[in-house]
Order: C-alpha cells, then structure tokens, then sequence
C-alpha cells in the first residue's frame, strides 16, 4: 500500500516537472517569436531605410553628373579662353618684337627656299620625280591678325616675287597685294599699305591660288578666272566641268571647290555626290590653258573635312570636329600610289587652334599658309622620302 503511494506520489511528481517544463519551453517559444516578429520589423526597417538611401544616392549622383557634365563645359569654355588669349600674346609677341622676329622669319623663310632649292636641284639632278611625303608639323608662326574669321593668304607660290596676296572673307573682290612679308606684318590692320586689286567679278569660298603672277578663283557657277595680277586684267576663265557636284569641305561650305598647287604644277580639289557618302576627287588642271588632264576618285570623305593640299602628287585631307578642336590629316591619297593610307602618319597640327578656312602649300618653301579665325599663320612642315616607311 505504502508503494503505491509511494509510485502515485513519484508518477505525480513526474507529472508536474514535465507540466513545469512544457511551461518552460511555451514561454522561451513565446519570447522568440517576439524576438523574430521584432527583428522582421527591423528587417523591414532596414530594408526600407535602405532602399531610401539608395534613391538618395541615386539622386545625388545623378546631380553629380550634371555637376561633372557643366565643370567640363566650362573647363572646355575656359580652355578656349585660354587659346584665345594665348594666341592673342603670341600675336602681341609678333607685333611688339616687330623688326627682330619679322628679320628671323624672313630669315628663316628665305634659308628655308635655299635649302629646298638644293635639293631639289639634287634630286632632279638624280632625275628622280618629287617624291617626299610630310612626316609631321615641326613649327607654326602666326604673322599677323587681319580681316574677318575666314578668308585666304599666301605668296605667289610659283614666282619669286615674295608678295604676299590677302583674299579676306568668302564672297568679296578686293585682293590686297604686299610688297613683301615684311610690309604685311608692318601693315595696320586696316591693309593700308596694300595696292587693292578689284576683281571682275567676286570671289567664292577660300579656293583660291596665286601662281606664277596669276591669281586663279572660283566664281559662282563653278566659273574658274584667271586673272592677271601684273596689270590687272582677266587673263582666262573656264567653267569647271563637274555634275552633281557638293562642298569639297563638309567644315567650309562656302568653298565649293579648292585649287592647290605643288611642286608638279596646279589640282582641283572637288567633290561630287556620284558617291554616297560624298567624297573628295582630285583633278589635274593645265596652269596655261585651265584644262583637266586627269582626274582621280580618292576615298577621303568630305565629312568633317576643312581644307586639304597637295604635295608631291599626294592630296592630304584635314580633318576637324564641327567643334573645332586639334586638326589633323587623316586621309592620304597619292596619285603615284607611292604613299598608301596606311603607311601615311597621322598628321597633327599643333593644338590649341581653331578651325582653317584655307591651307594653301608653298613648294618653293615647303609651308604651309593657314587662314584661323582672322589669323594668319604659317606651319613649318617635316618632310621624308615617300618610299622609306
Ligand atoms: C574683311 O571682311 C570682313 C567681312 O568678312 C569685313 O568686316 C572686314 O572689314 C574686312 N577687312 C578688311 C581689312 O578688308
Ligand atoms: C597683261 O600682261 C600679259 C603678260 O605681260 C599680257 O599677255 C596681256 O596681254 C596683258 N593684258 C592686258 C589687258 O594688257
């Protein structure tokens, strides 16, 4: 009897610390469900939170961007500055220091004519054809600040005379005439010292050339006149014989066609739209009679392009940005097809100009005259044997 008192008592006992326990573990159970809905509140939070300052920062580098995007304008703005003010002292520099650098430029120009003589004299002597390439721009020499944004300058580039020829503007017909480098420098801004030549009828574009006493233009309708600078009177004309014929310098529209000249003799820079998109064709044109001999197809694009030249039977096309930025020549085309594409360097000018509304070759000097923004200036050029690559 006592042991089954005993038992009950035990089995009871039993009984409540198993009751205690499972109260136990409801409790602990209870508390981490709490605990769990507290932290997925948290979570919740968080995420919540998170997302929130994400957006912020999406937001904020959206607006950092912006800020990137208008401090590089305006640096770009300011570096135009820059290049406009650093022009202008080097123009100053020109101006102040007039006699000394004017002597070293002449200087300079005329030893420059010596030694290409030489050499021209050896190599015709080897009765080898002209067969340099340029290989790069060594210097540049801005001469002077005359006349509007666009326009044209150079010396008589088949003659000996050392006049120097401004065609300022694209559709006018004064030429001023210099006696020499010198008096172009020392002249006012206002071309006072220069003998006014009107022509028959007004220029168009920047396409124009002096050779040999002559200065050849184009007209509108396509009209190529030769005039004659010594006393003034027309000399020849001829229509320029191109179809469908388009701006040979997507940059400069106003030049319908360009004449260049080098050391073989005078070439048509034009462009048709035969092809699509629009290319530049090179022509060979008698100085005498103005006729075509020859013409050629080149793959230079007009896009984009400013102005080209020729040297040694080779067209080099430059290239700028609508926004003028560094100009370069990036399409070769050589009618002797000694210079490939490929094989041709990637000519830069030196940087911090603008755009040029012409570029005319001096073979006799081996320079180049550029036309920047009312600027005249002239690009000393490296030359190296076509054939050595
Ligand atoms: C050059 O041409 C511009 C117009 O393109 C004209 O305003 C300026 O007076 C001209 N300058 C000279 C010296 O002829
Ligand atoms: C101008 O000079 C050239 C060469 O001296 C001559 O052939 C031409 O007939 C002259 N023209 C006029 C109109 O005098």
């Amino acid at each position: 009897m006592r042991a089954l008192v005993l038992l009950l008592t035990a089995a009871c006992l039993a009984g409540a610390q198993h009751q205690a326990l499972i109260d136990y573990l409801e409790r602990r159970l209870l508390a981490i469900e709490d605990r769990i809905t507290l932290w997925h509140e948290q979570t919740t939070r968080y995420a919540a939170e998170l997302r929130e300052l994400k957006q912020q920062m999406v937001a904020q580098l959206d607006s950092l961007d912006k800020e990137k995007e208008s401090l590089r304008l305006s640096l770009d703005g300011v570096g135009g500055r820059v290049d406009r003010v650093e022009r202008e002292m080097d123009y100053m520099e020109t101006q102040n220091g007039a006699p000394p650098c004017v002597d070293v430029d002449d200087k300079l120009v005329e030893q420059q004519v010596t030694q290409v003589k030489e050499r021209n004299k050896a190599r015709y002597a080897q009765l080898s054809d002209c067969s340099e390439m340029i290989s790069s721009i060594k210097a540049m020499k801005i001469v002077k600040k005359l006349g509007g944004p666009k326009g044209m300058w150079t010396k008589d580039v088949g003659g000996a005379s050392g006049k120097v020829y401004v065609l300022n503007g694209t559709d006018q017909a004064t030429v001023y005439e210099f006696a020499s480098l010198r008096d172009f420098t020392a002249s006012p801004d206002d071309a006072s010292l220069a003998r006014a030549l009107s022509l028959p009828s007004p220029w168009q574009g920047t396409g124009h050339l002096v050779y040999e006493h002559h200065l050849y233009y184009v007209s509108d309708q396509l009209r190529v006149l030769k005039y004659d600078l010594r006393n003034a009177s027309l000399a020849d004309s001829a229509v320029f014989p191109a179809a469908d014929h388009v701006p040979v310098y997507g940059l400069t529209p106003e030049t319908v066609i360009d004449l260049a000249a080098d050391e073989e003799g005078l070439w048509v820079v034009h462009a048709t739209r035969r092809n699509l998109p629009p290319r530049i064709s090179l022509a060979k044109m008698d100085a005498a009679t103005l006729d075509l001999e020859q013409s050629w197809d080149t793959p230079c694009p007009t896009e984009n392009a400013e102005a080209a030249f020729v040297i040694c039977g080779a067209l080099y096309v430059v290239y700028n940005a609508p926004q003028p930025g560094r100009s370069r020549v990036q399409c070769v085309f050589d009618v002797n097809g000694l210079v490939s594409g490929e094989e041709a360097p990637l000519v830069y000018f030196p940087k911090r100009y603008g755009a040029h509304s012409s570029l005319k070759y001096n073979p006799r000097e081996q320079l180049l005259y550029a036309w920047d923004d009312g600027y005249q200036m002239v690009y000393r050029l490296v030359m190296k044997p076509k054939l050595e690559v």
